[in-house]
């Protein structure tokens, strides 16, 4: 397959330059350039709204064109980053948001990543107990996971996103060009949470990850990628308010990502903690006799095609340890979401310690059949 039959088959799944979709009951928007559907939808909503951007320069000039809107009642730049989503940056935004004469039917733009769409969309939530959220994405983290599914909030001191509330946005719109100027770093974040979707999905959407030519990759069919990706999110995120536990899911890979984050210290990243718990969720349920060989080369293939690490440092009794004092443990039993295969994943799955401990410790290795 070339690089052109490739970039069809994503498109032949989407069959479109542009994704919408309102399954989630308002409009998520995937696009190269979103500005016009977002001056579309604004526009439509006719309402006053104001905008907030990650003072970061390039989305600088995103957040300035849509401040052109006539409805527009004033921009704001905020400075973020992992350290300054906490709440006393929450209070600096309701400051802004007052100072701008946002009222309570004033429509709140975030421009921004997935600490923007986090912390923008908290504080909307809590500003005059409440305003409406438009969320504009420009990292892939953003785009395919943190600014879908109405999760909002910020850190403690103690951990991660232990303050926030459910809140979805009235709409949200992902500028893939914004991906452009995305340092790989960033967009290596983002890649973990697309495998993990692929491997969900499954078919067509895996294969196409599976046949991308590592390089360059600002040469790859970004916006059916982020839309498939986004797709999935959707679907399952909408199954889960019919049948509780099928969000369980998206956290395929993510009891070990945890567990290596924690552990290192936080010098695992989650995207990399996520492809780690990839192959470690796959070993497991290789090991578990759930999965097959084949199966699990493939996912380590795809990991290390997208550059991530399929191999850590970390010590695997402290991985075990963290693992045990994941929130998400319940009655003293792990749980986990493991691939039957690729395209059938299952969750609930309890699994002996031994076994766990027993992957932990191949961790350590690389594949020997990737040398
Ligand atoms: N709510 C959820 O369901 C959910 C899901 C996943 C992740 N998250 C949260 O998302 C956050 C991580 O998101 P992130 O990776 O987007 O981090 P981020 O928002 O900090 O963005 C990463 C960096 O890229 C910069 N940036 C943003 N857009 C850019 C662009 N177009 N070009 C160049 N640079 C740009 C930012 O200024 C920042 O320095 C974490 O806080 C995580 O907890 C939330
Ligand atoms: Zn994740």
């Amino acid at each position: 397959m070339d690089a052109q039959e490739r970039h069809r088959v994503l498109n032949d799944a989407l069959n479109d330059e542009v994704f919408v979709s309102n399954d989630l009951g308002y409009p998520v928007v995937v696009a190269d350039d979103v500005l016009p559907h977002a001056e579309r939808f604004l526009t439509e909503r006719s309402q006053a709204f104001v905008v907030l951007f990650d003072g970061e320069t390039h989305v600088r000039r995103l957040a300035r064109r849509l401040a052109r809107h006539p409805r527009c009642m004033g921009v704001r730049a905020v400075t973020l980053g992992e350290a300054r989503k906490r709440l006393a940056t929450v209070e600096e935004v309701h400051e802004a948001l007052l100072a701008l004469g946002a009222a309570r039917d004033t429509l709140v733009v975030g421009v921004g990543g997935g600490v923007a769409s986090d912390l923008f969309g908290f504080a909307a939530a809590t500003y005059m107990r409440g305003v409406p959220y438009a969320h504009v994405a420009t990292t892939l983290v953003a785009m395919v996971d943190a600014a879908v599914g109405g999760k909002t909030g910020v850190d403690l001191r103690a951990g991660k996103n232990l303050v926030g509330a459910f809140s979805d946005p009235v709409a949200v719109f992902s500028h893939v060009d914004a991906l452009q100027t995305l340092e790989y770093r960033h967009l290596r974040e983002g890649l973990a949470e697309i495998l993990k979707a692929a491997i969900i999905e499954g078919n067509e959407f895996f294969e196409a990850i599976e046949n991308l030519s590592p390089h360059p990759f600002w040469r790859w069919p970004w916006q059916a990628i982020v839309a498939e990706a986004v797709r999935v999110k959707i679907m399952i995120v909408m199954d889960d308010r019919l049948e509780q536990g099928m969000r369980e899911l998206l956290n395929l890979g993510h009891t070990f990502a945890h567990a290596f984050e924690t552990a290192s210290g936080y010098r695992v990243t989650h995207g990399a903690g996520v492809a780690l718990g990839l192959r470690a969720a796959s070993l497991l349920a290789l090991r578990t006799g759930r999965f097959s060989e084949r199966e699990y080369l493939r996912v380590l293939g795809t990991v290390a095609l997208l550059g991530m690490p399929l191999q850590t440092r970390v010590d695997p009794d402290a991985a075990y340890r963290a693992m045990q004092s994941d929130k998400k443990r319940r009655d003293g039993k792990l749980r986990f979401v493991l691939p039957r295969a690729i395209g059938d994943v299952e969750y609930g799955v309890e699994v002996p310690e031994r076994t766990v401990r027993s992957v932990l410790a191949q961790l350590r290795y690389t594949p020997e059949s990737l040398g």
